[in-house]
């Protein structure tokens, strides 16, 4: 778009751009400047206009992306062109992602790559490496309480073993992924020690206030995010003498984005990582990026922009590289953090389904998919170039964040209900068996969330206990029977550390200081090779697990009708214990696959009279791509047994 006033200034601005970067060539720098600087400045006078340093933070923005882009390799560049021309790339079913610490999943970086072939074997081909930068011993919050945001901690290895990493991954056709702490740094960063010497300019990177004055006009709208060990959401600093708003833990400091220095500072630091090679940018905690009196301080309006004033300097520099947003928020906000629209306003391309993931729970905890159907019809549609990440676990609590609205409309009681999930999968129901432990609970508001492993929390690690070969079969059906559907639903797949091998609940974590308050830490693993050897031995419970796994990933990545163009109808049958959805190749509709779940212990039918009018030949004869078995079909019925799932398709 054409417009005088950001016409002008870019003129002026590139007058103004100091001499050792107009002596670069910034060919297509230029292009891409040229292209979104109405947008950038429109974003960035919104933001900080009112302000009268506007034109020199302008001016330092513009520099930080032209440095990012002269520090840009020609491999990567090349990259960014050929991406820019397969713009969808990323929606193909071919991409399967795994999430680990490295020091979880190998010993650090450098064993890391000794196993690059075990992603190679499964059929990884998106790795995200969770944090690893610099962080204070003991106050890390599992890599997220950054002391240096572009020194990798030494403990793991060196910015050399990611550059490697990059490199190695490209070859392979692997995606890296790395995280972008975006909204606060630890105590121990460089900044908030010069805020605590006192320095003005530092203390305005963050949210410092001298007295209760502001802090307890905020708390009023404020959730807690961790209520059990760091309630409230700010912390008195003794040195500075001063509150400090810690929305995570005490040593969190949540930065102060109407500083545009913040701002700029960390696009600088988006642009490092992206010029070591990094694909896709994991974005933490994006929802909490602008704080507002009187508001819940989440999903504002301006941390959007902010998002998006990211992603178009991003374009500019780094075209190529993917941002995920990790916004654990209800799914009509959500939504949002994928822009407003898929070109002008966009923000992130990928984003954490939460939602999915915790309906899966419900599903689990209730055998039922009542709320299941419900919540996934009132998931509002994408835009465009916008992809979910479908995952069963991760790093994180679960959290039972659906709306109310729909609980009511499964037929339930919100509190009661949520209550009864919680009881379930901390095993407070003998029939549960489940291995959960319950995180964070909350006694004013009555939440909770919950911890735990896959395997442990749908029931392997008791029924190992007893020995139950019937309950171990049923255990692993569960594994089975959650990731056929998050690497069929559309979106990419990320598959978390351990649970391909079936990892239980580890405990040690109680014996660490440092994470005994923590029970995230049962479920951050690390992984015994020698055990995970298992899988390669036949009845094994890992083989049992992986080898599925395995077939799964490669049958997902063949069947194109599992790409991700809004191409999923949900289909409305009458039983409530499966999930039923159909896929269609968005340019081929007739390939499609019909995706049937049963939730229930017990064998469930499904009336293929429900395929009337979906294109389905409701007399057709199916056969399932996962097993290649043509189940029976008596009475128009097909039956699945408990927890089984087909992936069907017309003979
Ligand atoms: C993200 C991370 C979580 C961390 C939080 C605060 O949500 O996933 O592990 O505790 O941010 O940084
Ligand atoms: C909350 C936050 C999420 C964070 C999690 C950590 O759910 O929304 O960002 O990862 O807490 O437990």
């Amino acid at each position: 778009m054409y417009e005088q006033i950001s016409h002008s200034l870019l003129n002026s601005i590139l007058d103004d751009l100091k001499p050792e970067i107009l002596r670069q060539d910034l060919r297509h720098f230029y292009t891409r400047l040229g292209a979104n600087f109405y947008a950038i400045h429109s974003l960035f006078f919104t933001l900080y206009g009112h302000r009268d340093d506007f034109k020199v933070q302008m001016l330092r923005l513009v520099e930080i992306m032209a440095k990012g882009y002269i520090d840009r390799s020609q491999e990567l560049e090349m990259l960014d062109i050929q991406r820019e021309q397969d713009h969808n790339w990323f929606l193909s079913q071919k991409w399967v992602g795994m999430a680990l610490y490295s020091n979880g999943f190998a010993e650090n970086l450098r064993d890391l790559e000794n196993k690059i072939s075990y992603f190679q074997e499964l059929g990884i081909n998106m790795v995200h490496i969770m944090p690893i930068l610099m962080c204070p011993t003991g106050k890390s919050d599992g890599g997220y309480a950054i002391s240096d945001f572009r020194q990798v901690d030494d403990r793991v290895g060196d910015l050399e073993d990611i550059r490697r990493i990059a490199k190695e991954f490209r070859k392979r056709d692997i995606l890296l992924v790395l995280d972008i702490v975006l909204n606060h740094t630890s105590d121990e960063h460089e900044w908030a020690k010069k805020a605590m010497m006192g320095d003005r300019n530092f203390q305005d990177y963050y949210y410092i206030f001298e007295n209760r004055e502001i802090p307890d006009m905020y708390e009023q709208n404020m959730p807690e995010v961790f209520p059990e060990t760091d309630p409230g959401n700010f912390t008195w600093n003794a040195e500075m003498e001063k509150w400090v708003m810690t929305v995570f833990h005490s040593y969190q400091w949540d930065l102060n984005y109407s500083n545009p220095r913040v701002f700029i500072e960390m696009l600088d630091i988006i642009l490092f990582w992206a010029n070591q090679g990094v694909d896709v940018l994991r974005l933490d905690a994006v929802a909490f990026l602008w704080k507002k009196i009187g508001t819940s301080c989440q999903n504002e309006r301006n941390a959007h922009l902010i998002l998006q004033l990211m992603k178009d300097c991003c374009q500019v520099t780094a075209p190529g590289v993917l941002f995920i947003a990790e916004a654990i928020v209800a799914p009509v906000e959500v939504i949002k953090y994928f822009g407003e629209d898929a070109i002008a306003a966009k923000e992130c391309e990928i984003a954490y389904n939460a939602t999915l993931m915790a309906l899966l729970w419900d599903a689990v905890a209730t055998k039922n998919t009542k709320l299941l159907y419900q919540g996934i019809k009132s998931l509002p549609n994408k835009l465009e170039r916008a992809t979910w990440l479908n995952y069963v676990r991760c790093h994180d609590d679960i959290g039972l964040g659906f709306d109310d609205f729909d609980i009511h409309a499964a037929g339930y009681e919100p509190r009661a209900h949520r209550k009864f999930l919680v009881d379930y999968l901390t095993g407070r129901f003998d029939a549960s068996s489940s291995r959960g432990l319950m995180f964070m609970a909350n006694e004013a508001t009555g939440d909770a969330r919950i911890c735990g492993s896959l395997a442990s929390l749908v029931g392997l690690e008791s029924a190992l206990e007893t020995a139950d070969e019937h309950l171990i079969g049923l255990a692993i059906n569960r594994i089975l029977l959650l990731h056929a559907i998050v690497l069929s639903f559309g979106g990419i797949p990320l598959i978390y550390n351990g649970d391909a091998i079936a990892v239980l609940n580890d405990y040690s974590y109680i014996d660490d200081p440092s994470k005994s308050n923590d029970n995230r830490w049962v479920h951050r693993p690390k992984i015994d090779w020698e055990r995970a050897e298992l899988r390669k031995k036949q009845g094994t419970v890992q083989y049992r697990v992986f080898s599925a796994m395995k077939k799964l990933i490669a049958i997902r990545k063949e069947i194109s009708a599992f790409a991700d163009f809004n191409n999923r109808e949900l289909l409305q049958i009458d039983n409530e214990n499966l999930l039923c959805f159909i896929r269609f190749n968005h340019q081929r509709p007739s390939e499609k696959v019909l995706v049937v779940a049963n939730f229930d212990a017990n064998p469930q039918s499904l009336n293929l009279e429900s395929l009337r009018n979906t294109g389905f030949n409701v007399y057709g004869k199916f056969v399932d791509l996962y097993s290649g078995i043509k189940p029976e079909q008596s009475d128009s019925h097909i039956t699945l047994q408990g927890y089984e799932f087909y992936w069907l398709t017309e003979t």
